[in-house]
């Protein structure tokens, strides 16, 4: 079982010509409303790649909490472990330029009362994958990895947005999974074949770094693998890394081998290039499987 504690969103996109510079207004015709949250497109994704997957995480008493939480339960998601905040539901705020690139304003709301203490004692032990990200607070995610790793599950943190995490939360990690500037964030500039390969050795996990449009590359401390990526249309980047992590931990747990579940994740990130929004977007096994070919080769590092 795969359990994703984290962020759940009410998305709204506006597709614009470009993105705004400070002090400047940009005009679009219309916008869209879409389910979000990292955590939320994470668990969806899982989901609807086949795996079993339950979501820990707090909406409002508001109009936007129950639809959220209908969206995961459609995609298969078990969300008896989403309690109601008295704060707003989770609102972000998301422009897509021409390029299918983004900018994302997150108003956290219910996110911030979302806690460690909503998973059960004795939950994560071996047989379970805990998928983290960086969009609730931060102590309570740290709290959840730590007994991840002592009660015997599968730990994994998708560090979007990036952040400073202690040495001593990387230490519970089996899988640490970044893009360019998260890895940045924690092990300095650098290429990141080379901090991969420090940040792998250095706490004993693998690590995969997103390397957008150039695939991924992923590290453990006996050797690597460069993974490629799909040829898509971008229409949005919206929820591809969400897509790519939600799909690799589902896969980890449902237990494909990395090489297989890292292709699976590339497959899965690009088809969600293909459409607007991030869960809107999202494939089905089905659609996976009859891409897979399409990928390149993996490389061996
Ligand atoms: O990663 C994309 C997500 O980031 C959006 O769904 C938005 O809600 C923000 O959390
Ligand atoms: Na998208």
């Amino acid at each position: 079982m795969l359990l994703v504690p984290g962020s759940i969103n009410a998305d709204l996109l506006f597709r614009v010509r470009r993105l705004p510079r400070p002090g400047e207004t940009v005009l679009c015709p219309s916008h869209e409303f879409a389910p979000g949250g990292k955590g939320a497109n994470q668990a969806a994704a899982a989901a609807r790649a086949g795996a079993t997957v339950e979501f820990v995480g707090q909406v409002g008493e508001d109009a936007y909490g129950p639809v959220m939480r209908r969206c995961l339960e459609q995609a298969g998601v078990g969300c008896a472990r989403v309690a109601v905040s008295r704060r707003a539901t989770g609102l972000a705020v998301i422009g897509i330029d021409e390029a299918g690139e983004n900018s994302i304003i997150v108003a956290s709301g219910a996110n911030l009362d979302t806690n460690a203490g909503q998973i059960e004692p004795g939950l994560l032990g071996p047989g379970v994958t805990l998928l983290c990200q960086n969009e609730i607070r931060s102590e309570e995610t740290f709290a959840a990895l730590a007994r991840g790793r002592a009660e015997g599950g599968r730990t994994i943190l998708n560090l979007a947005p990036a952040a400073a995490v202690p040495a001593e939360v990387l230490d519970c990690l089996d899988v640490l999974l970044v893009n360019e500037h998260e890895a940045a964030v924690l092990a300095g500039e650098g290429e990141p074949e080379a901090l991969a390969r420090a940040l792998a050795r250095r706490h004993g996990l693998t690590c995969v770094v997103t390397l957008g449009s150039a695939g991924a590359l992923a590290v453990a401390p006996g050797g690597g693998l460069r993974v490629p990526c799909l040829k898509v249309e971008v229409v949005d980047t919206t929820g591809a890394g969400d897509a790519f992590a939600g799909v690799l931990a589902g896969a980890l747990d449902m237990g494909l081998p990395m090489e297989e579940a890292l292709r699976h994740a590339a497959v899965a990130a690009g088809i969600t290039c293909e459409g607007l929004g991030a869960q809107t977007a999202q494939p089905d096994a089905a659609a996976i499987r009859a891409r897979l070919p399409a990928l390149g080769p993996c490389v061996s590092l």
